[in-house]
């Protein structure tokens, strides 16, 4: 068993905090609005004829808020939590990482407000405009100095392998962002991409691939190599398969961007390499999946008793479920069924809800109790009734999502002996209604998960179980 102390007066603690407790906030707030824009697809009324409430803006609002607001805190928090306990040393500079905080949340904040305004660039996940790209770029490059500075004047010989990803995530993404963004502005609030055409559109889905194999993944891959050893209390089952899956993964991710334009005006071969990089993406991500899993090898009876790490190593099992169904989907025949219908949303959130949202909730239970000098949550029983109040709204949601994805698609290519269409379109979208009924349910019960996190959290940060400074626990 590896024991750790607590409260190391020598970490900056405070920005983990911060990071850590707006993760939650800003959880809460985007799963959400992805409810409200769930049940605007059964009642569209619920727009209440105000512009500003409308499907079309609150959906990028949806995707930015638990990307870049949820998401990317989770990943803050954790990597500045990660880096210093793993280098034995504290951040590089205090004051540049509270500027990468506060500075994050204006992002946010302006995010916010210029989306429900109208204001983008029509680019998905990156629907920014100029002035907010361009302090998205000074925040960056400040948390690159913060994390990767850390790093060089780390106290240890080794860079742990949760590091390696989650600096590959943060340079890869100010390269992405770099390009992708590239446009001229024509106002305040307007600018045009410098790029036309199918360029364009290779270029966003280059970022847009990307920003899910490396923020969506590497990152939280990184949080995967620290969090789930320390909370199962075992070594990495494979140390040398992590690097291996490191090089693996970032040599790969890269090319496969086109499986999100097939059948367009994109090269045929670009297509076909697209595809055939996605398929072969199968073998990495696995190999970490199963690296992360077996890391429980010789500890699985943990899972009848832990909550936190049950939410951990079912975050993988989706994570191995959206990788398998990932390289299917880029199949061209394949992708001629699932592209424009429900079975992408179903897949996005597999990974989303599933993964992405399921490892940073486990990370989160696991650090906040030791930020604030506490043993564990203050209410374990409240984390057990979140993972299952969120496993279920998982299921719910992807399981309605395949089967209207998968219906959508056949109904929309079933074609009459005499050659005509044999469904209309708004016959698929009223087949289509009793699943977005289950999803929203779905929706619903995540929402109320991430209320009871926030209930248990607010306990755990304003309890009295203090555990004297020094004291040791298992960590
Ligand atoms: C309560 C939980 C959630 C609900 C109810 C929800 C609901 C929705 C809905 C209704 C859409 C629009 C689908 C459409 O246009 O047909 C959507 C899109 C999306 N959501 Fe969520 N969502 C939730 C959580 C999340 C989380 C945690 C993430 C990411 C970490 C996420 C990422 C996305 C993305 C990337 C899209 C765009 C999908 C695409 O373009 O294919 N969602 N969500
Ligand atoms: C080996 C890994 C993966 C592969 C090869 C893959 C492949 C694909 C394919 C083929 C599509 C559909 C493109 C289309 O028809 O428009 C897609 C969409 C998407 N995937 Fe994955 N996927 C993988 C893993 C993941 C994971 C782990 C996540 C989330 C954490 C994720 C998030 C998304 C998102 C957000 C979209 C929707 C993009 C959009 O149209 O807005 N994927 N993916």
């Amino acid at each position: 068993m590896t024991t750790t102390t607590i409260a190391h007066p020598e970490y900056n603690y405070k920005v983990v905090k911060q990071f850590a407790l707006t993760t939650v906030l800003w959880g809460i707030i985007g799963m959400a609005v992805g409810v409200l824009i769930a049940a605007q697809l059964i009642w569209p009324a619920l727009n209440f004829d105000t512009p500003w409430l409308t499907f079309s803006r609150l959906r990028p609002l949806h995707t930015n808020a638990v990307i870049f607001a949820f998401g990317t805190s989770a990943l803050f928090a954790t990597s500045y939590y990660v880096v210093q306990r793993t280098c034995k040393v504290r951040l590089i500079s205090d004051k540049i990482a509270a500027f990468t905080f506060w500075g994050w949340q204006a992002i946010i904040i302006s995010a916010v407000i210029t989306l429900p305004l109208g204001i983008s660039t029509a680019k998905e996940y990156a629907e920014l405009e100029w002035p907010i790209d361009i302090l998205i770029t000074i925040v960056w490059v400040a948390y690159a100095y913060v994390f990767i500075g850390t790093i060089a004047i780390r106290k240890t010989s080794h860079i742990y392998v949760a590091n390696w990803f989650y600096a590959g995530f943060i340079i890869t993404v100010a390269v992405l962002h770099l390009v992708n963004s590239a446009a001229i502005p024509v106002t305040l609030f307007k600018s045009y991409s410098i790029y036309s055409g199918a360029v364009d559109a290779m270029i966003q889905w280059w970022y847009g691939h990307n920003a899910v194999g490396f923020l969506l993944t590497a990152g939280f891959l990184g949080m995967m190599y620290y969090f789930v050893p320390k909370q199962a209390e075992r070594p990495v089952y494979s140390y040398r398969l992590s690097v291996v899956h490191f090089w693996a993964l970032v040599s790969l991710y890269i090319w496969a961007g086109p499986h999100h334009l097939h059948y367009t005006a994109l090269p045929d071969w670009t297509q076909s390499l697209g595809m055939v990089m996605s398929v072969i993406l199968f073998i990495p991500s696995w190999g970490g999946m199963i690296n992360g899993i077996m890391t429980l090898s010789g500890a699985w009876h943990k899972l009848r008793t832990d909550p936190v790490l049950r939410f951990l190593i079912v975050s993988l099992s989706f994570y191995g479920m959206s990788t398998f169904e990932g390289p299917m989907m880029a199949i061209k025949s394949v992708n001629a069924l699932s592209h424009y219908t429900d079975w992408t949303v179903g897949h996005v959130h597999s990974g989303a809800l599933g993964w992405v949202a399921m490892v940073s909730i486990g990370a989160l239970y696991h650090l906040i109790p030791r930020l604030y000098g506490k043993t564990q949550m203050a209410d374990l029983k409240l984390v057990n009734t979140h993972f299952w109040l969120h496993t279920v709204g998982v299921v719910f949601y992807i399981v309605s999502m395949w089967i209207s994805g998968v219906m959508q698609g056949l109904m929309w290519r079933a074609v009459n002996s005499d050659g005509t269409l044999t469904y209309s379109f708004v016959q698929s979208l009223e087949a289509s209604y009793p699943f977005y009924f289950v999803r929203f349910l779905g929706g619903v019960f995540v929402v109320a998960g991430m209320l009871v996190m926030g209930y248990n959290v607010y306990k755990t940060v304003r309890g009295d179980k203090q555990v004297a400074a020094g004291q040791t626990q298992a960590a």
